[in-house]
């Protein structure tokens, strides 16, 4: 399994938390009636599981995370919830203990980025997806995310940040590849789309910025930029001031672009 880049840490969770099914799952909210049955792989903090688990209320959601203590994140925002439509699994995606078409709609979001295998990770979702159903994806593409104004410190971010990636055996860029790896794992009905996050209020910008400025030194992914020797402890000092440059620019601009697919087995 490929390291997962970003840990855990309050900095990704306050990210994560942000998640809605409306702002993150929006191409999938047609099929997630009342009663069908979902998979959500890498469930993260479970707000987005939580909202699937709502919309398709008596159909059971299973959230899947690779350890307790991650799946715990989302065992409490269930809760916090009172929802009773959720199953918790610890689980790989390379390699699902379910059987074959045990699901009406598998979904990941923000995951295959972060895997190894991509590839056999998505024929594994095919497999426990039922005939009818669908498997989708969203992942981000981060040379393809765009801010403005310029700053050759967040250049040097998003350099560090993809070659770090990279390093822990998965695919920064993994949007425009979605529809590629879905091909190779064998499916022949994939719809592919795109959207994006943008980060231009102050509200909005403020809080993305602020987020990535305390995530490039506290997370896993700046104890990683060292230990590979991509950045000194004092380079992600100065990046996550560049950070805090763009969240106090009045014409701060940041946008997110993902890759989506909807995948028909
Ligand atoms: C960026 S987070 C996304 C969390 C959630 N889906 C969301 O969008 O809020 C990616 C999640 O995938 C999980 N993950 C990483 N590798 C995995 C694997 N091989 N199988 C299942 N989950 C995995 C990580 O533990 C992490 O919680």
């Amino acid at each position: 399994m490929a390291t997962y880049t970003h840990g855990h840490h309050e900095s990704v969770l306050r990210s994560h938390r942000w998640r809605t099914a409306e702002n993150s799952a929006a191409y999938v909210l047609p099929r997630l009636t009342s009663g069908v049955s979902v998979l959500d792989v890498g469930c993260g903090p479970g707000t987005i599981t939580a909202d699937l688990a709502t919309l398709v209320t008596p159909g059971r959601v299973t959230a899947l995370e690779v350890t307790e203590e991650a799946l715990d994140l989302a065992r409490a925002e269930i809760a916090r919830r009172g929802l009773t439509n959720v199953d918790f699994t610890v689980g790989d995606v390379h390699a699902l203990d379910f059987p074959d078409e045990s699901f009406d709609v598998v979904h990941a979001h923000q995951v295959l980025q972060h895997v190894g295998d991509p590839v056999r990770a998505l024929r594994e979702m095919r497999r426990v997806c039922r005939p009818g159903g669908i498997v989708a994806a969203r992942d981000s593409d981060y040379a393809a995310f765009t801010w403005y104004p310029g700053d050759p410190d967040l250049n040097e971010w998003l350099a560090v940040y993809r070659e770090v990636a990279r390093r822990n055996g998965a695919e920064p860029d993994a949007g425009r590849r979605l529809l590629a790896w879905a091909r190779e794992a064998g499916f022949t009905d994939v719809t592919p789309g795109a959207s994006v996050w943008c980060f231009a209020t102050p509200e909005d910008r403020d809080w993305w910025t602020g987020m990535w400025a305390e995530r490039i030194v506290d997370s896993a992914i700046a104890a990683q930029a060292v230990t590979y020797g991509l950045a000194t402890r004092d380079d992600l000092t100065r990046i996550a001031a560049a950070w805090r440059r763009l969240g106090a620019a009045e014409d701060g601009w940041f946008t997110v672009l993902h890759g989506e697919i909807i995948c028909r087995p």
